[in-house]
């Protein structure tokens, strides 16, 4: 017994002694597939592991939202731990326009105002609710979703995600922000070329 117990207090200082507490984002270096490397613990404070989400975003912009987030690259201290947050503001007529994180499940939280959002799986099901104050949602990874202001006053949620860089691609942005021509837009999107130089007009695409 006392043997075994040995054993095991050796295992443990051993996965100890090789293991960190933390890896601090080094955002001086740039970041690769694994996260960012780590700042040398000598010049981490508690100041990396504490950020402010308290500001209310932007909303004058033409979706009248605005997403403040708090990723590794804003907030050092969670770089590797496989989680972050970011601020939702919606003014009133704001929409979040359908989107997805390839690298993370998402939990939404409304804290003011009403949200009308919803997820669509890979068999085109739509999962759709109109949330109120104290709701969560949950978005499994890599879905697209969306997020609609569905009241008269401002709304606000925050959002966690089960990664530290959970990414973003906006789909509109995708299809009509970009350089790719006009005629293989309107071949792959089955839209026509007026209705494709408008939103390529719109969203700051070319070709
Ligand atoms: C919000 O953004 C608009 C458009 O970019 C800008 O004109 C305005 O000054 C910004 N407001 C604040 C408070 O930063």
């Amino acid at each position: 017994m006392l043997h075994i117990l040995f054993l095991f207090s050796l295992l443990f200082s051993a996965a100890r002694g090789s293991v960190q507490d933390f890896c601090v984002a080094d955002l001086t270096a740039p970041e690769g597939p694994a996260g960012y490397s780590c700042k040398k613990p000598a010049k981490v404070t508690v100041n990396d592991f504490v950020y402010s989400l308290s500001a209310a975003g932007n909303t004058s912009n033409i979706i009248k939202a605005a997403v403040t987030p708090a990723f590794a690259a804003q907030f050092p201290g969670l770089n590797g731990l496989g989680i972050s947050m970011a601020r939702l503001d919606l003014a009133p007529g704001g929409v979040v326009p359908m989107h997805t994180h390839p690298g993370a499940t998402e939990l939404l939280l409304v804290v003011q105002g009403t949200i009308t959002t919803a997820f669509i799986d890979s068999a085109s099901s739509v999962y759709l609710k109109t949330l109120k104050k104290g709701d969560i949602m949950v978005y499994p990874q890599g879905l697209l979703h969306f997020q609609v202001n569905a009241g008269g006053i401002p709304a606000i949620a925050f959002v966690s995600f089960s990664s530290s860089n959970p990414g973003l691609q906006i789909l509109d942005f995708a299809l009509f922000a970009n350089s790719l021509p006009t005629p293989l837009v309107e071949k792959t999107t089955f839209l026509d070329e007026a209705q494709v130089k408008k939103l390529k007009a719109v969203l700051g695409g070319s070709g």
